[in-house]
């Protein structure tokens, strides 16, 4: 072989000892680190610290190849090992060929007309929330927002009895989640085996989890269909070998799906209320699309299509705040992207935050303006500018639920309430696995 040819082109980056520093500070500010590694060293950048190698990609046709073209060269990154202890081994963890057949296998309960049933509880919780508050109230809007969306996804899990089991799970996993940080670096395998406190509480909370999860799955097994996810979990087959999956299996997938459909989409729409808050003239034209569509009446399911413009809000806050804002993998074989060598091993973070800022795709990339998505308006940029759902074969299983309860959600609330940020607070983000607003978001309810 030519020198040529063994010759690496790795990405640039900082020095070993600049490395060190900017990795001290990663823990305390995360968001910002990714930012300057792309401002200082451009669309993939490098930093290496020991025997850990990450690369920070920030091109849209980079980030297309790192999860779609070569996808078969990436796994899942080291950090979801945070994810896997909380969610075994489930569609959001799993790899290869386990995660096809169980993606096949899940992917009929979300199917366009399986969604639109799930409509009902969108719109009744929310619903049950508006009432819940009184004009000049103040309160987290974080916290509201992350009740409601757990109680749509605990009722479309569970469809009945779900008050106790969704209140339970939440709290469990709302515990083992903000442990993330502890077990989200490279020695969160080997802190995970030691006798301490925090595992003792974890390996508590898990034990919790499973209890209602195995509960409701032997309940679902006795009284069959109940035409809710958790149904439709049990029922699967293989369509291969005709097996179905084991209780474990669902037990997996069903905390899966509530994490995953809970937490995010509840952030998605804290930040929308929030950039609704300061836009009044979005504000008023989001009125005015409830106003004609509905008429003074509660939404419906069906309405969610007719509902164009706030649609259009929820996206363009999803990409000022993407709730998933870092989708990360780890080259399993030596690989390249956007030109640059990638070795084996190497964890690769490609940040929606960065990219949906970049004022390359995205003219004034911080003005909040939903018409960047009425229809047309995207030509022209490249795909994987705007991603918050992910791509390829990962790609969100529930990015049509999601787009439809933050739509039915906002329409249901806003028809009755708008909410202030407190004068002087700006919220501060806080990034863990999704986007959130540091210590909640205190808004003030306000009759319309
Ligand atoms: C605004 C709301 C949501 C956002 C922004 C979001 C974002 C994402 C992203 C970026 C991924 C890909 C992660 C990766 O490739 O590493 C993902 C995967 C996933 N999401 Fe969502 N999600 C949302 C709502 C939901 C909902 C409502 C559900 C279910 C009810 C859900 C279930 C899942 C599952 C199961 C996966 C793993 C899919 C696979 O790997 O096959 N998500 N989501």
């Amino acid at each position: 072989m030519s020198a040529e040819a063994v010759k690496s082109n790795l990405p640039p980056g900082p020095t070993p000892f600049q490395a060190l520093s900017r990795g001290l500070r990663w823990h305390r500010d995360r968001i910002h680190s990714v930012v300057e590694a792309h401002e200082l060293y451009g669309d993939v950048a490098m930093s290496r610290f020991g025997r850990l190698t990450i690369i920070f990609v920030a091109h849209p046709e980079a980030v297309q190849e790192c999860l779609v073209s070569k996808h078969r060269d990436f796994h899942k990154s080291r950090a979801y090992f945070a994810l896997r202890l909380v969610l075994g081994r489930g569609l959001v963890t799993s790899e290869d060929e386990f995660h096809l057949r169980q993606r096949r296998m899940i992917q009929p309960a979300f199917h366009r007309e399986r969604v639109l049933g799930y409509g009902i509880p969108m719109i009744k919780y929310s619903a049950e929330f508006a009432a819940s508050i009184a004009d000049g109230q103040r309160f987290d809007m974080n916290r509201a927002m992350m009740q409601t969306t757990l109680k749509i996804v605990g009722e479309a899990l569970f469809s009945s009895n779900i008050a106790d089991s969704t209140d339970r799970v939440g709290h469990a996993l709302d515990t083992l989640m903000h442990m993330d940080a502890v077990f989200l670096n490279p020695l969160g395998p080997f802190i995970s085996k030691l006798p301490i406190p925090i595992n003792t509480l974890r390996k508590k909370m898990t034990a919790e989890l499973d209890d209602v999860m195995f509960n409701m799955i032997r309940e679902h097994r006795e009284r069959g269909d109940q035409g809710d996810l958790l149904s439709m979990l049990l029922a699967a087959r293989d369509e291969d070998d005709g097996t179905g999956m084991t209780d474990k299996q669902v037990r997996d997938e069903a905390v899966t799906l509530f994490l995953a459909g809970h937490e995010t989409t509840a952030n998605a729409l804290t930040w929308t209320w929030y950039t609704l808050s300061q836009h009044p003239e979005v504000e008023a034209k989001f009125h005015a699309e409830l106003a004609e569509v509905l008429g003074g009446r509660d939404p419906e399911p069906k309405d969610y299509e007719k509902l164009v413009y706030t649609r259009q809000v929820l996206a363009e806050t999803m990409r000022l705040f993407p709730p998933v804002w870092t989708v990360a993998r780890e080259a399993i074989r030596d690989t390249t992207l956007g030109g640059y060598d990638v070795p084996k091993g190497a964890q690769v973070v490609t940040s929606t935050y960065v990219t949906h800022r970049d004022p390359r795709w995205w003219k004034e990339p911080l003005a909040f303006r939903p018409e960047r998505f009425a229809p047309g308006a995207g030509e022209g940029r490249p795909k994987f500018a705007y991603y918050p759902f992910g791509g390829g074969k990962r790609l969100c299983i529930g990015e049509g639920f999601a787009w439809m309860e933050g739509v039915l959600v906002l329409a249901a609330i806003g028809q009755r309430w708008r909410f202030q940020v407190p004068e002087g607070h700006v919220p501060d983000l806080d990034p863990h696995i999704t986007l959130r607003p540091k210590n909640g978001l205190p808004m003030i309810a306000c009759a319309r």
